[in-house]
């Protein structure tokens, strides 16, 4: 459907409140893919709507009743449309995503920020880590650099270095390194896994690997085709990224450090291929694991 029509398809629209339960009733009945960092359409409609009118969500109750410009229905309904019709995820629609309490810029070249390891990483992984003993953080697949900078906030003494492969990630990255003022203690650097780390040691490394398997991939959401392919797919059984970082991680990690690994849907794969490894699952929240620690002992 071309945007003239969808534009006056909701020409008896008038309010605000309108607009909401409007654009809610449409992302439902689409079917929208909702799990790349909200939890319903309506949270959805809600979020683009108040950004479309420089407004946070929160705000929106307030301002039901209020009518809107001609330049305000176009551009709320051309979020909606692209939400809609073509399936683009609402932070790149808005550019911006949250994560950890902090908004960071978003794009196609970079996953939508939503890591397993958030509530983890907020108790600075204890009480598997010892936050004092932290001073060299190694970040490997940064995206965004949400991690990073979560983790340059978590332990504030710490040094982190955050590696991508992706060079148009990086430069993403490190406008939010910059925006959330820690350029002077977050490193970003160009390497494929630990290849440009040569002679590094850390006392923790971090990542949230791609780790989706071929099947899946094969059937993931249309909103997901939107996200950079090398941050998802993993191979055929979902273990191309998560086996070298546990296999090569210690030879960069100080005696006592630790590896906190996102594995997502892998776990299973992980933990058939390879049961004499010593991991250490991390219950989420939220039910189930997903993500797992190697501490280094040697
Ligand atoms: C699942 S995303 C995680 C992004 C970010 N850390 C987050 O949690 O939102 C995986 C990241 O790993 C990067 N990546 C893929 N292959 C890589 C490799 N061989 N070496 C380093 N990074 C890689 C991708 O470019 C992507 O940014």
């Amino acid at each position: 459907m071309r945007f003239a029509r969808y534009y006056d398809a909701a020409a008896s629209l008038e309010n605000l409140g309108d607009f909401w339960r409007y654009g809610t009733s449409r992302l439902a009945a689409a079917g929208v893919d909702c799990s790349q960092g909200f939890q319903t359409p309506r949270d959805e409609a809600a979020a683009l709507l108040a950004r479309r009118l420089a407004l946070e969500p929160e705000e929106l109750p307030e301002f039901l009743g209020a009518r809107l410009t001609t330049a305000e229905r176009q551009s709320v309904l051309d979020a909606f449309y692209q939400r809609e019709i073509l399936r683009r995820p609402t932070a790149y629609i808005l550019g911006e995503a949250w994560f950890a309490g902090r908004r960071y810029r978003v794009d196609e070249r970079v996953l939508i920020p939503r890591s397993l390891l958030e509530p983890f990483l907020e108790e600075g992984f204890a009480p598997w880590v010892d936050a004092q003993q932290v001073q060299r953080i190694l970040e490997v697949g940064t995206g965004s650099g949400c991690l990073a900078v979560a983790l340059a906030e978590r332990f504030p003494e710490a040094m982190v270095d955050a590696v991508d492969v992706s060079a148009e990630a990086l430069a993403l990255a490190a406008e939010n390194v910059r925006e959330h003022g820690f350029a002077q203690r977050i490193r970003l650097l160009q390497s494929d896994l630990f290849a440009g780390l040569q002679g590094e040691r850390y006392d923790l490394i971090v990542s949230n690997p791609p780790y989706v398997d071929a099947k899946a991939m094969a059937s993931l959401p249309p909103e997901y085709q939107h996200e950079p392919r090398i941050a998802l797919a993993a191979g055929v059984d979902g273990l191309d990224y998560l086996l070298p970082l546990l296999e090569q991680a210690p030879q960069y990690l100080h005696n006592g450090g630790a590896l906190i690994l996102e594995t997502g849907d892998a776990e299973e794969a992980l933990m058939q291929k390879r049961p004499d490894l010593p991991l250490i699952w991390l219950e989420h929240p939220a039910g189930g694991y997903g993500a797992c620690i190697l501490l280094e002992s040697s």
